[in-house]
């Protein structure tokens, strides 16, 4: 009987441990290793599994998007709810073309515009690590519905043919083979333009201002290009490959919202060699000065007004007593911060020539692990509870009072501004136009701007797109 039962109990064992488990020849081994490594830089764990316990890859997380919810689909090789019957090709498609098994176009949400520059070598490593590394999961991810006519998926291959290219990374000859890899992990991998490349009225990155800054609803990504004023020119390459590492430097910046998502589940993961690369690449790109004449961490300095306030019964600054009560026991009265906390002058987020980083922190604060290190400010916005949550003049009032006092004098915030990145910024032109009339108006135009493409490119031949 139990001779009988141990051929069946072993497989068992085998399957129940999954696949990853199986005993790999060693050159799969190591094309595991660099799938994994792959899909660690590329991130895709930062939309593909949930942030609530999700199990890795099985999708659900809903990324906002100024259409509506989009969900990240289930991308564990399950037959039944993930990506288990995608040949290489399939997933080769998906990923670099933004098109599924089915034929479907994805919504850009997912980066294939970047992960379009993948070499055939890396989308081989991802596949192996997606379908041989990664736990099955039976759980369909939510469906995504946005409203008409972005529910036509089709409508994404008329974007996709002005603002999408299918086209591999190609190395630059008179580059170095360092800032040729930082370009590859900025542009492809990293998909670090996605954020800090600004984008158009239909959402397709300028790429002539390519890494100058970009809004991504409530937060900005800012200018990362080398001008002194407006980029990082004025950070030292230490300074950069440590904000990647860890999302601080002192005296500098700290990065909250995606820009935490990012250290947390990919930067931090990457080897210095490949740190070093982004920055050689970044300290070479054309700068863009967007306005700004003084760099946005060397605004301000420590200020007394919150003890000088104090005890006075007159008409106060209201900013005054919202920072007294919610801030000043962790930034210090005079914003100095402390080894723990952050200076509030000197500050990124404070000096900048727009306020939704300072806003959105107060709104949604900070939270960030890094190795062992938990990071955390509280919010103060709808996730915090009923004592310390502060309405939308309170946060303008206290945001106003930090800006005057510590950072940047000439920008200052509105309460409707704050209603404003609480709902998740600013709509771009293209999600305003549900209107039937706008539309019949937009498809014309954009049938007049595929024309054109057409046109010229006929008539310039040679000319090769990028
Ligand atoms: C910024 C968020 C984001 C990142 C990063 C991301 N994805 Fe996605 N992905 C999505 C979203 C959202 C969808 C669903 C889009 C839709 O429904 O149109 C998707 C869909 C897919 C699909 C299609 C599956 C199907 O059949 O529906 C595949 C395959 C995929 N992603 C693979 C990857 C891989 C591999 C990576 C990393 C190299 C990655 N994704 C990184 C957001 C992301
Ligand atoms: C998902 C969007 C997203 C991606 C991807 C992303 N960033 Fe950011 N980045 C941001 C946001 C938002 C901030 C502002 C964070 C803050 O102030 O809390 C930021 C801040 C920064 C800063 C600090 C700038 C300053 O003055 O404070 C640097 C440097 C930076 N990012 C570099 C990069 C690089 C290099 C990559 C790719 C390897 C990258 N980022 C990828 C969104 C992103
Ligand atoms: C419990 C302590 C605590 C309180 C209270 C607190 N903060 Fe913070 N704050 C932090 C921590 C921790 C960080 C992140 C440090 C890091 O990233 O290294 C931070 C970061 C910041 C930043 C930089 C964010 C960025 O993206 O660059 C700003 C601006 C800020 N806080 C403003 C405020 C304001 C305004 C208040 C009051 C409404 C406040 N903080 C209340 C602890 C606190």
């Amino acid at each position: 009987m139990i001779r009988l039962y141990l051929p069946l109990a072993l497989s068992l064992i085998l399957f129940s441990a999954g696949p990853s488990a199986l005993a790999q020849p060693p050159e799969n081994q190591d094309l595991f290793t660099k799938g994994k490594y792959l899909a660690t830089a590329a991130d895709c764990g930062a939309c593909h599994t949930s942030p609530h316990s999700g199990a890795p890859m099985a999708g659900g997380y809903a990324i906002q998007s100024p259409m509506g919810s989009i969900y990240a689909s289930n991308i564990t090789p399950s037959r039944r709810d993930g990506i288990g019957d995608y040949s290489e090709e399939d997933f080769a498609r998906a990923v670099r073309q933004g098109i599924n098994k089915q034929g479907q176009h994805l919504y850009p949400a997912m980066p294939y515009t970047s992960y379009a520059k993948i070499s055939d070598d890396d989308i081989h490593a991802l596949y192996a690590y997606f379908m041989h590394g990664v736990q099955p999961v039976d759980i369909a991810a939510p469906q995504t519905h946005l409203p008409f006519p972005f529910n036509i998926r089709a409508s994404m291959g008329i974007w996709n043919l002005l603002f999408a290219s299918d086209q591999r990374f190609t190395p630059s000859a008179d580059k170095s083979p360092q800032v040729n890899r930082g370009d590859y992990l900025v542009n492809a991998l990293a998909h670090c333009d996605t954020c800090h490349t600004p984008r158009n009225a239909l959402m397709g990155e300028q790429s002539d201002k390519a890494l100058s800054g970009g809004s991504l609803g409530s937060w900005y990504a800012p200018n990362i290009t080398p001008d002194p004023h407006a980029g990082i020119g004025d950070w030292s390459d230490a300074e950069i490959a440590q904000y990647l590492k860890t999302g601080h430097v002192r005296g500098k910046a700290q990065a909250a919202g995606p820009m935490a998502e990012a250290v947390e589940h990919s930067l931090q993961y990457l080897s210095d060699e490949d740190i070093q690369a982004i920055v050689a690449y970044l300290r070479q790109i054309p700068a863009v000065n967007n306005g700004s004449a003084i760099p946005r961490d060397r605004y301000g300095k420590p200020s007394d007004t919150e003890q000088s306030l104090r005890g006075q019964t007159a008409q106060v600054d209201p900013g005054w007593k919202v920072f007294s009560g919610s801030c000043a026991n962790c930034h210090q009265p005079d914003g100095q911060g402390n080894s723990h906390y952050p200076s509030l002058f000197h500050n990124s987020a404070t000096g900048a020539d727009r306020p939704d980083n300072l806003v959105s922190t107060i709104l949604y604060g900070v939270q960030r692990k890094v190795g062992d290190e938990a990071i955390a400010m509280p919010a103060f916005g709808p996730d915090a509870d009923f004592t310390t949550r502060l309405s939308d003049q309170q946060i303008a009032d206290v945001s106003n009072y930090v800006l005057k006092n510590y950072g940047n004098p000439q920008v200052s915030v509105t309460a409707a501004q704050v209603k404003t990145l609480r709902e998740g910024g600013d709509t771009p032109l293209l999600a305003r136009l549900t209107q039937p009339v706008v539309l019949v108006a937009v498809v014309v135009i954009v049938l007049i701007i595929v024309a054109l493409v057409i046109f010229s490119r006929k008539r310039r031949p040679h000319v090769t797109t990028k």
